[in-house]
């Protein structure tokens, strides 16, 4: 059998397929940019560890890495869009149910970005007495997120 096919479906077709691999790079570096902003996350949050324990800790240091942290936690809401795991990324870590149980995923994402957000704030008063709370509410919403939605849970 011979398969005629209109120069117009052909040509659709070509934007189609032009159009989908556009897309799955869009995805890939999306989920470049989310690990990227995942590790200068984990990177500031060592950084404030690291003056929270010191004898005399730099409250500079620990305003800009909280700054760093809720600008992170902004960030984060356009980093995940579905698509964005293992079918874009092979080395991917973010599990299927952060698309397949959206309303979790997004209450676990609103709790880091207010715990983020209240750090900042402490951070900016310089009210040092309540730092290591609010530090510590922002650790526990990175690793709330991890449990649930990462694969291996080393963070
Ligand atoms: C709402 C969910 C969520 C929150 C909140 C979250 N993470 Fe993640 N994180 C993930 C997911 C999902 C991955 C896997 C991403 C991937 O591999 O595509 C990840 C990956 C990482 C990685 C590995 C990045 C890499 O290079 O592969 C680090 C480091 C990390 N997160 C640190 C943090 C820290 C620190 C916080 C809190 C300050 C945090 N994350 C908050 C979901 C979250």
């Amino acid at each position: 059998m011979k398969l005629r096919l209109k120069p117009a479906y052909i040509i659709a077709c070509a934007i189609g397929l032009v159009a989908t691999s556009a897309l799955a790079l869009d995805l890939a570096s999306v989920a470049h940019d989310r690990k990227a902003n995942m590790k200068t996350m984990g990177g500031a949050m060592k950084a404030i560890n690291e003056q929270l324990k010191s004898a005399t800790p730099d409250l500079g240091i620990i305003k800009a890495q909280a700054a760093k942290l809720d600008a992170g936690a902004h960030l984060m809401a356009d980093q995940f869009p579905e698509g964005s795991g293992l079918k874009v990324d092979p080395k991917s870590e973010a599990l299927d149910t952060i698309w397949s149980d959206k309303a979790k995923f997004k209450q676990i994402s609103d709790d880091y970005v207010k715990a983020a957000s209240n750090l900042n704030i402490v951070a900016q008063a310089g009210n040092a007495s309540a730092l290591p709370n609010a530090y510590h509410d922002v650790g526990q919403a990175c690793k709330a997120c991890h449990t649930q939605f990462k694969k291996r849970d080393e963070h």
